[in-house]
């Protein structure tokens, strides 16, 4: 497989295939600004760093690469619900898009020296069991001097969907007490914590316990402050007006078997999102993009 995916993807200088963690197949991004990896395993972007700089994406140490289950850390794909399954808890938390091998479609250089690639994702026996709609997805990830995921939604059935995504993007960071997300001030929010809405953000998004909320509406770019580390990751987004921010403190990383119990320190979710009542309705035919980019300054 690895081969026949560099026979017919491969590109010189920007995009090579390679067997992964659980011999997983990913393709490795390498060009004069970045490099990244992206598991065909849910589509997910495992490591992104521009050229000289450190590692933009957060990967837990145990993560597990294995065939139904989502790799924790980097950018896994909610879809195509966000969280528990609304009627059935039996079904899998955040959908099942992130748990799924795609298939390429498609890798290309960029004229401004970035490279990308397409990987897709139809119904299958599997999918149709948890999610009765046949679909097409696709998502383009283009890394360059900044990292850009397109995730499209199509609706290739003859009924109406509703869709909930995430790009459950985990961040890297230095020191999560000295860290701050900006962007959201004034935003209203539903704290999954305690399922109330809080009506107003105020000021920046600061962290000594656990976050986990969804903001409604934000007007520009999410800023990370990464104070410690003396960068900023900015978090630009179309076609969503929730953002999650996430981080599981204490408590939440030792209850979870893939995520060390120290690594809520090093680590923070902001994603751009469909989520709480920005879910979306597609009638057949339409389609829908959520995307995400995100890019580093000093
Ligand atoms: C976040 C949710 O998006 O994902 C949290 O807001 C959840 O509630 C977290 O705990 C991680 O989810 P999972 O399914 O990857 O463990």
């Amino acid at each position: 497989m690895i081969d026949r995916l560099n026979e017919q993807y491969g590109l010189h200088g920007h995009v090579h295939f390679a067997g992964g963690r659980g011999g997983m197949p990913r393709a490795l991004i390498a060009n004069d600004h970045a490099d990244a990896e992206v598991y065909l395993h849910g589509a997910h972007v495992t490591a992104f760093a521009p050229r000289g700089e450190a590692p933009v994406l957060w990967l837990s140490p145990d993560a597990v690469f294995t065939s139904g289950r989502a790799i924790r850390g980097g950018v896994p794909i909610v879809w195509p619900w966000f969280g528990p399954h609304g009627s059935d808890s039996t079904k899998p938390q955040h959908g099942f898009a992130r748990n799924l091998q795609w298939q390429v479609a498609a890798t290309r250089a960029c004229a401004d020296g970035s490279s990308e690639i397409t990987l897709e994702l139809t119904e299958n026996e599997h999918t149709l069991a948890l999610w009765p709609h046949p679909f097409r997805l696709e998502h383009t990830v283009r890394a360059g001097r900044g990292l850009s995921m397109v995730l499209t939604s199509h609706n290739t059935g003859d009924e109406p969907v509703s869709l909930g995504a995430a790009l459950h993007s985990y961040f890297s960071i230095a020191d999560i007490t000295q860290a701050r997300v900006e962007g959201l001030e004034e935003c209203t929010y539903l704290d999954q914590l305690t399922s109330r809405i809080v009506k107003r953000q105020p000021g920046p998004v600061t962290f000594d316990r656990e976050v986990d909320r969804i903001y409604f509406g934000a007007p520009r770019d999410r800023v990370i402050v990464d104070a410690t580390a003396g960068r900023a990751v900015h978090v630009a987004t179309t076609g969503s007006r929730s953002t999650v921010v996430w981080n599981p403190w204490v408590d939440k990383s030792r209850a979870m078997a893939d995520f060390p119990d120290e690594g809520y320190r090093n680590m923070l979710c902001v994603e751009p999102a469909n989520a709480g009542d920005d879910v979306r309705v597609l009638a057949p035919g339409e389609h829908h993009t959520l995307t995400a980019t995100i890019s580093i300054t000093p």
